[in-house]
């Protein structure tokens, strides 16, 4: 079986293609950076190009089984997303699978969660059997707060207080690759969440635990987090991001006992706990 792999240089793609290697899947990543193809793990083919071109999107799905499809939070996330729905049909691929987000339709004027929708929409219409994947915040975000965590004491994620189901990258990954190899998955949409309600607090605890240290939650104020978070993102992607914390913090984005369930059928075994990750990530920062 030939599967595509579109960001699969990036936090959940890397992942995927290591689980479909796994499973002896003849894989090909998309990128955009002839260094990043060069640097795909053994066995694994890059081909350079861009969504945002037609080219790519006219010679890339051909001969390909099956595509992986993320796209990146960007300002052309939806475009990008509807391209490559095209480029899998002209190319009758067999099947599709997608990575949206949990919870879209619940707040479809976040800028990516909302890019997700017409793709969503596509990909049902094009004729290809799809399942969708709809991850909950992950866990892996994260490592980029490895400074405020280990220097300052603080988890800075400003989550809230209501509540997320959070997952694994590597669930989100192994169902990815259930979903393009074994039958039954087509049509299906599945919520891709953690077995607990974490709050930003919660998430703190857990911290303090793995890291044996204090950890304090930095709590929910929005101008501090866009004042910080200015040095590092860009602009568009701060208020983005800045409108989805403010939704976490009313509405939270919460599992049904129903989610996991059928996450946990999916799987095999339940889905990863935040306090496992967060010890794993501990061991590996403290050497
Ligand atoms: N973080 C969360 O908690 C969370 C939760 C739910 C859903 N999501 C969704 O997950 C997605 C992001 O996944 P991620 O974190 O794994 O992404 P990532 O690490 O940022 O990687 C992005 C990937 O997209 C590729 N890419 C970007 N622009 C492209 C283009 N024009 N043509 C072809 N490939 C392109 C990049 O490839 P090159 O750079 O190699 O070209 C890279 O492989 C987003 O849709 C986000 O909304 C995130």
């Amino acid at each position: 079986m030939k599967v595509l792999v579109i960001g699969g240089t990036g936090m959940v793609g890397s992942h995927v293609v290591q689980e479909l290697r796994a499973r002896d899947v003849d894989v090909y990543v998309l990128t955009r950076s002839m260094e990043k193809a060069e640097q795909l793990p053994t066995g694994v083919k890059g081909v350079v190009g861009d969504l945002l071109k037609p080219d790519t999107v006219r010679s890339v799905f051909g001969g390909v089984d099956g595509v992986f499809l993320l796209n990146a939070v960007s300002t052309t996330e939806a475009h990008e997303g509807l391209m490559a729905v095209n480029g899998a049909r002209m190319a009758d691929v067999d099947r599709i699978v997608y990575l949206s987000v949990h919870d879209v339709d619940h707040a479809p004027h976040l800028p990516h969660f909302g890019a997700k929708l017409p793709v969503e929409m596509a990909i049902q219409e094009s004729g290809i059997d799809y399942t969708i994947l709809r991850p909950n915040n992950f866990f892996q975000n994260d490592l980029w707060s490895k400074e405020a965590l280990l220097q300052y004491g603080v988890y800075p994620q400003p989550i809230g207080t209501v509540g997320l189901s959070r997952v694994d990258v590597r669930d989100i990954a192994e169902a990815a690759a259930l979903a393009l190899t074994t039958d039954g998955h087509a049509g299906a949409t599945y919520n891709l969440v953690g077995p607990e309600v974490l709050t930003g607090p919660d998430s703190a605890a857990r911290w303090s635990d793995a890291l044996g240290k204090p950890i304090t939650y930095g709590g929910d104020d929005l101008d501090a987090w866009e004042q910080q978070a200015l040095q590092f993102l860009p602009p568009f992607m701060v208020f983005d991001f800045r409108l989805m914390y403010a939704f976490f913090q009313e509405r939270g984005l919460k599992a049904t006992d129903d989610d996991v369930a059928r996450l946990t059928d999916l799987l095999g075994r339940p889905p990863r706990r935040f306090e496992d990750f967060a010890r794993e990530t501990a061991q590996q920062w403290q050497g």
